[in-house]
């Protein structure tokens, strides 16, 4: 939670389609800003939509340790500039061959293509890793993550009276979608 004694972090604004977003494994140097990051997010409502984990320094700081087998990515603007998506991919700590993904971006970085680069991402290396499928959970109401998701040829089906479960064949993504 805001407090004047542990500010959130406010992402830099868009600046165009010429910024240098890098996609990253979340490394111990981007706890801070994701910390703000989903702060900002729970902040904006939009942590009814993706609650993967506590949005808590203590809940964050042990997913960006070395050695994992899942994987959590950042986007950040520039090398060392703010974050401005996060995803991961889920479920091999568990011994699931398929993994989950999920994905956010910071509110002042939607509608210019950056959920899709950090999905095409995710399914990168999902590929290098060996999986043939990828799946994950969508709330139906979320129809912009709904529309991202189909536009890479995930099928949905009910999970739950809530949620569309969504699953890709990543040798089926269409090729302008790869990376
Ligand atoms: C869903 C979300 C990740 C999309 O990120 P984004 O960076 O705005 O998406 P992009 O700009 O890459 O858009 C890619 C596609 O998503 C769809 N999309 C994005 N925003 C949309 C909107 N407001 N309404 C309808 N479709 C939308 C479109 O199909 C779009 O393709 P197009 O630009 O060719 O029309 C973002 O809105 C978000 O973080 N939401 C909150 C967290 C969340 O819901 N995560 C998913 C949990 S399952």
């Amino acid at each position: 939670m805001q407090t004047p004694d542990n500010p959130v972090p406010s992402a830099a604004s868009p600046v165009g389609p010429a910024i240098d977003l890098r996609c990253r494994r979340l490394a111990p140097r981007h706890v801070h800003d994701l910390v703000g990051f989903l702060a900002r997010l729970a902040e904006s409502g939009d942590g009814r939509l993706f609650h993967p984990h506590a949005f808590t320094h203590q809940a964050v700081e042990p997913l960006a340790a070395p050695g994992r087998d899942d994987e959590y990515h950042v986007l950040t603007a520039g090398r060392d500039g703010p974050v401005v998506a996060y995803g991961m991919l889920r479920g091999w700590e568990e011994g699931y061959t398929v993994p989950s993904l999920g994905i956010a971006v910071d509110g002042q970085w939607r509608g210019q293509g950056v959920g899709r680069r950090l999905v095409t991402h995710l399914h990168v290396i999902a590929s290098a890793r060996g999986a043939a499928t990828v799946r994950l959970k969508v709330y139906r109401t979320n129809t912009a993550a709904i529309a991202l998701y189909r536009s890479f040829g995930y099928e949905c089906r009910p999970f739950s009276e809530e949620e569309w479960l969504g699953l890709v064949n990543l040798a089926a993504v269409p090729a302008r979608m790869a990376a």
